[in-house]
């Protein structure tokens, strides 16, 4: 690896044997995957994946430990991945016990740390960083260290940053000292397309549905989408960031997608054009009965199939705060078709900290109460990690919640007649 006099310095130890360590490790990171150099980290903030003060991650807080103590904070201030614990979401006695005292015992411990290291403040917890409201939106050619793979996936792809996957503790190292491996999704070579995706449907594909798709046909490939812009438009306005962000996350959770090209719609594919295409790109067509294939091959992993869900979560990732308007329409037009007054399963809708308070100073957030749905800045999927949860009859919209739990997926319209108790 070539490195400039000023890494050879850090390299040699002159700012501490600490910062020299971190910075070895991300030049190991990057031999790994043929970088040839280290370039520096522009974005403003950093994200940090890593929320949860898990019981078990006593090697992760001594390593904190080591680098604020030898004063090797991170360089750029962090907003971090949702918190794993909210007093609101319901839970039983045993539940709660567990995550009190086998899980979740160092949470506060954690983020004094957290603090300590540079979080931007006390409420920047969520996967949706980028959203105005967290306000940490990176710009675009951006180069950036973070490892939380919705919110890498939409950096790359919405804002036009340029960021790798990574792990979160590699996440850390490269806010620390400043500097990521040049390789990958870094450069304008590996952000050429090597799937075409022709979208045929007759009718807007379900967000989550369509990213699970494209996800497990091309895994950690760079799709062009061709044909979704007929759905969302030619600007990224509120709804089409709200469907992408959701897309999105099901790409890389569902694959391992980093980067994905809308056509007509994401900022390089407007530039560029079918240019970002590369040579003998495959071709993957979507259509009606492809995503009704998709879907009918979920798996379905309750003990009892037949079960009635114990709890829906909406949210993974966090909802914006059209979101969070829309579905308060929606809801209350349930009910009131299945001549209900309140929702029928408990039911949670996520967002960050920050989007939660402005949904609060809007009419929404008493008519949504209203209807008994419950708003919480949790990480569902930190709450489904909890055995006992994870045995219960969980429900959901988001496909990276199926994927790593046992929660069953429907559609955003099957979830609404659930939850209503309106008519299947
Ligand atoms: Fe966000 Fe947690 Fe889902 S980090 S994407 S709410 S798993």
């Amino acid at each position: 690896m070539i490195l400039t006099d000023e890494q050879k310095a850090i390299l040699n130890g002159e700012k501490g044997e600490t910062l020299s360590k971190v910075l070895q490790t991300v030049i190991r990171y990057g031999e790994l995957f043929g970088a040839e150099k280290l370039v520096p980290i522009t974005s403003e903030y950093n994200h940090l994946v890593t929320s949860f003060g898990l019981k078990a991650l006593g090697p992760v807080y001594d390593l904190m430990n080591q680098l604020i103590e030898a004063g090797a904070v991170s360089g750029q201030k962090f907003s971090v991945d949702p918190r794993p614990l909210d007093p609101n979401v319901p839970k039983n006695f045993l539940q709660n016990f567990i995550f009190n005292h086998f899980m979740y015992s160092k949470q506060d411990f954690y983020e004094d740390q957290l603090n300590k290291l540079g979080l931007m403040d006390k409420d920047a917890f969520s996967c949706t960083c980028y959203m105005d409201e967290v306000g940490n939106k990176p710009k675009k050619g951006d180069v950036l260290s973070w490892a939380e793979s919705s919110a890498v996936v939409y950096a790359n792809s919405v804002l036009g940053a340029r960021c790798n996957r990574k792990s979160g503790i590699i996440d850390i190292m490269g806010s620390v000292v400043g500097y990521v491996p040049y390789f990958g999704l870094l450069t304008d070579e590996g952000r050429k397309a090597t799937w075409v995706v022709e979208i045929k449907t007759t009718k807007k594909p379900e967000a989550q549905l369509l990213g699970s798709a494209i996800g497990m046909k091309v895994m950690e490939a760079v799709p062009y989408v061709k044909g979704l812009d007929k759905w969302l438009g030619n600007e990224l306005d509120d709804a089409a960031c709200t469907y992408l962000k959701d897309f999105g996350a099901a790409t890389a959770s569902n694959g391992a997608v980093g980067l994905y090209h809308i056509d007509g719609l994401t900022p390089e594919a407007k530039e560029s054009g079918e240019a970002l295409i590369a040579e003998n790109a495959k071709v993957y067509v979507i259509d009606d009965a492809e995503l009704q294939r998709v879907y009918d091959n979920y798996p379905i992993i309750w003990k009892n199939p037949d079960a009635k869900p114990k709890l829906c979560f909406m949210g993974c990732p966090h909802m914006s705060l059209e979101q969070l308007k829309t579905w308060t329409d929606k809801v209350e037009a349930g009910l009131k078709k299945a001549g209900n007054a309140k929702v029928v399963i408990p039911t949670v809708f996520t967002a960050a900290p920050a989007v939660i308070k402005e949904f609060e100073k809007t009419p929404y957030a008493a008519r949504l109460k209203a209807t008994g749905v419950i708003v919480s800045y949790i990480c569902p999927l930190m709450y489904m990690n909890n055995p006992l949860c994870g045995k219960m009859p969980v429900i959901t919209s988001s496909n990276k919640l199926r994927t790593y739990t046992t929660a069953r997926y429907y559609t955003d319209d099957e979830i609404l007649v659930q939850i209503t108790g309106g008519k299947k």
